[in-house]
């Protein structure tokens, strides 16, 4: 039964090769400081910087430079942003680059009136915040967090060897978001398919869980085949406008909370690959990729008609004289191949994870009780030696 809930989505977008222009018109919203927010130069090569700048020179703005925010954002470049930001008393915050960048301009958004230390206000103690918060816009140049259109906003920890999560309410939502697939055509190959896989992950995270009948798993389902539909596209031909704007709308629809709505939620991918992470600084679609199925196949036992559906209704499998089982696993199998086909990690090996850090990693993953099977340590152990 769908549980109660309230939705609004407080991100305006602006979608199409002709969407940077409507920074003009969000501009003027704004005051005169802009926190220009970017990556480690690809901005700069493919040419959207120039492209940015031009149209913030045209309308006045003074640009504040804040650039080299690292895959995986750090709690130190956190500080350095909210300096920044403090020093030039910044009215926004103009993400151009991928969830990284857009996590972090949150982060900072949050943090910059903020009296304690945000690292252990918003992801240690989970605390919402309580002074006033720097507006966020972004200009995305790679699909897959859902974080243009999300509260969510990730930060690496490294000395604890720890990546947190705070998912923030609307008020810190970017209040406008500009989507251009042709943006995310100078790609490398590794992250477009990283950025398809994060996707995935983030629907089946939504659906994998509950055992109610639910209009999301219905939506969830139609967001799957248009994703692995659009990747196999994409992956031969990276400059397929069609595919790579399917990919990119999917992967808001994703996780802009919509899907979410009135179900439970599982999420223990995303916990296993973000305690990776902390660990390897890896892609954080690979590390979701490299613990998907021998996660999934753990739990299969204890959500088998949920692995049946999946196998039926998003690979086609066909039922006929099988058992529940073999379905499920003929889905799980038709899964595998397609990851194969992509290119993404199958083991956390690759990923640099040596045995002598499961341990660690196994501490460092939070367990979360909404999927078919709440995990002990023991499990999570096994799991992460099954991903190596
Ligand atoms: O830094 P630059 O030089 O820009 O290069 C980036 C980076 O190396 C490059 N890139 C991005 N757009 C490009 C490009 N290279 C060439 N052409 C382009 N158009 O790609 C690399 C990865 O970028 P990044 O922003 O790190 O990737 P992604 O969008 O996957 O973001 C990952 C971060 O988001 C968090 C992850 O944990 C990770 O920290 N997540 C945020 C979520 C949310 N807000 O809800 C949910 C996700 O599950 C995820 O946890
Ligand atoms: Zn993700």
């Amino acid at each position: 039964m769908l549980g109660n809930f309230s939705y609004v989505n407080a991100t305006k977008l602006y979608f199409g090769d002709n969407s940077l222009q409507y920074l003009n018109e969000e501009l003027p919203k704004y005051g005169k400081n802009v926190q220009l927010i970017y990556g480690g130069g690809s901005i700069k090569k493919n040419g959207i910087y120039d492209a940015v700048v031009e149209i913030l020179k045209a309308n006045g703005k003074n640009i504040i430079e804040d650039a080299g925010v690292m895959p995986n954002p750090t709690v130190e470049k956190l500080y350095e942003g909210v300096k920044i930001a403090r020093e030039n008393n910044v009215d926004l915050l103009l993400a151009v680059g991928g969830g990284s960048c857009c996590d972090y301009a949150k982060a900072v958004s949050v943090s910059i009136h903020c009296q304690e230390d945000p690292w252990q206000k918003y992801y240690i103690r989970f605390e919402e915040p309580d002074c006033e918060i720097v507006p966020v816009g972004c200009v995305l140049t790679m699909a897959g967090t859902g974080s243009e259109m999300n509260g969510g906003a990730v930060i690496t920890n490294r000395q604890e060897n720890l990546k947190i999560g705070h998912v923030f309410g609307a008020e810190v939502m970017p209040k406008f978001s500009i989507l251009n697939p042709k943006f995310t055509f100078s790609l490398p190959k590794r992250q477009m398919v990283a950025g398809i896989y994060d996707i995935f992950s983030h629907i089946c995270e939504q659906y994998f869980s509950g055992t109610d009948d639910n209009t999301s798993d219905y939506l969830a389902e139609a967001l799957m085949k248009s994703v692995i539909h659009a990747s196999l596209i994409a992956v031969e031909n990276p400059e397929d406008y069609e595919a790579r704007s399917n990919i990119m709308w999917s992967a808001t629809w994703a996780l802009n909370t919509l899907i979410a709505k009135g179900k439970s939620m599982d999420w223990m991918v995303h916990m296993l690959g973000q305690a990776v992470g902390a660990y390897t600084d890896a892609t954080h679609g690979m590390t979701l990729s490299a613990v998907s199925l021998p996660y999934y196949r753990h739990i299969m036992p204890y959500g088998l008609p949920k692995f049946k559906r999946f196998a039926i209704e998003v690979w086609d499998v066909n039922p006929q004289g099988k058992s529940d089982q073999q379905i499920a696993e003929e889905g799980l199998d038709a899964l595998k191949k397609w990851m194969q086909k992509l290119g993404l990690a199958l083991t956390i090996s690759e990923l640099g994870v040596t045995k002598d850090m499961i341990a660690g990693i196994a501490d460092a993953t939070f367990i979360l009780r909404g999927g078919y099977k709440v995990l002990n340590k023991e499990e999570i152990i096994q799991i992460l030696h099954e991903s190596m």
